[in-house]
């Protein structure tokens, strides 16, 4: 890409492949619109998207939608059971087909009525008699990558992509493992904040767990701290606790049940977390839809067991609404704010060798794959 703004400059400190020896990513990273335009067409167009669980879209005419940056996308199930993605635009004159989630019999443009089948082809197109060599399978919509991994819906604007479980590894052997039930569990609810952050001090904050017990008194209290191991692997990390602190802690109360660990929380390239709280089955997906260089919305999708919230799932789900997001919301928009001051532009990682709770190695996990993904030169030393 080979843009000034993206290599080292006057004032930056290197950042390097060693983490106990690398200063964070420059502030300019956090809020330049250059910046954020490059990683739109350098990651977001190149990576696997979460779009929705596969229990959305599970009966022949159901849709959801995604927008990944100013691109409009939606996920269907065909009459033959398939599951499809296509870019939500008519050929005809660019209006969105469809919006939110739902079942439709077929999909008709709301501008002039063009009718879709789920498979993308033009059905009806009205007084198109007398168009000359007019085509109908010229203006089928045009199809974009599907996949569903652990009931998860994604999608890629990359026809080349590899497939998302072929980059992840060993990822859904790790989340089966904690999660043994996961191909049960249905949506249930979306939750929806508005940040005023870049994406990237959300992935940041996710990251680490050196600010829990200054910032997050219920949740050291809910989760074993001493068993909270960071692990970095390729294209996501994971944060996970072998047991819970207390059935009885001040976050949530439950009992033992399929998940009767303390807390398991993935990180996957390049805007999502996947959680599982202790108590009943549980899963949800975090995702942070970058909406401005410093704007973000964040959704958190949860599933369980049948898509049926049980009082024990309803207290972990409102602490979480209640208490954990405002507390990481409220750093995360004073931070965005230090990284606009004259006062600052990095600050260094905080690394322990036994990849404790108290280290940041998977912050500089995440901004090394981030520097590489736009082919940022920010170490002096190395060979570029
Ligand atoms: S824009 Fe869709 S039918 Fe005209
Ligand atoms: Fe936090």
């Amino acid at each position: 890409m080979n843009q000034p703004i993206l290599n080292l400059m006057p004032g930056d400190a290197p950042f390097r492949a060693d983490p106990s020896d690398s200063y964070t990513l420059p502030a300019r990273f956090y809020h330049d619109p250059e910046i954020w335009a490059l990683e739109r067409d350098a990651i977001f167009y190149k990576s696997w998207y979460y779009a929705g669980h596969v229990s959305q879209v599970a009966e022949s005419g159901c849709f959801l939608t995604v927008r990944i940056h100013d691109q409009n996308i939606f996920v269907a199930r065909t009459r033959q059971g398939d599951l499809k993605a296509f870019y939500n635009v008519c050929p005809h004159r660019g209006h969105e087909l469809v919006s939110g989630t739902g079942k439709k019999n077929i999909i008709t443009c709301p501008y002039h009525a063009w009718a879709f089948d789920f498979d993308g082809a033009l059905k009806s197109a009205r007084n198109t008699e007398s168009v000359k060599g007019f085509d109908k399978s010229e203006f089928s919509l045009k199809e974009v990558r599907v996949e569903v991994f652990c009931g998860l819906v994604l999608v890629n604007l990359d026809p080349g992509a590899k497939p998302f479980a072929e980059q992840m590894g060993d990822l859904e052997r790790e989340i089966r493992e904690y999660v043994p039930t996961v191909d049960e569990l249905q949506f249930a609810q979306r939750d929806t904040y508005d940040v005023e952050a870049n994406w990237k001090v959300l992935i940041d904050n996710f990251l680490e767990c050196y600010h829990c017990h200054p910032a997050h008194k219920d949740f050291v209290d809910l989760v074993d701290m001493e068993s909270y191991r960071t692990k970095t692997c390729g294209l996501y990390s994971s944060q996970c606790a072998g047991k819970p602190r207390t059935l009885n802690a001040r976050a949530y109360s439950f009992t033992p049940g399929d998940v009767d660990f303390g807390y398991a929380g993935w990180y996957v390239w390049p805007n999502f977390t996947i959680w599982a709280y202790p108590g009943e089955a549980n899963l949800s997906v975090l995702q942070m839809n970058p909406t401005g260089p410093e704007r973000c919305v964040e959704y958190q999708d949860w599933f369980v067991k049948d898509g049926k919230v049980t009082q024990q799932l309803q207290d972990a789900i409102n602490y979480q609404i209640d208490v954990l997001q405002p507390e990481d919301i409220s750093l995360c928009v004073s931070v965005q704010k230090g990284l606009k001051s004259s006062g600052y532009n990095q600050g260094r990682f905080v690394v322990d060798a036994g990849k404790t709770e108290l280290s940041e190695h998977a912050v500089h996990h995440f901004q090394k794959l981030v520097a590489d993904a736009l082919g940022a030169k920010l170490d002096p030393e190395a060979a570029q």
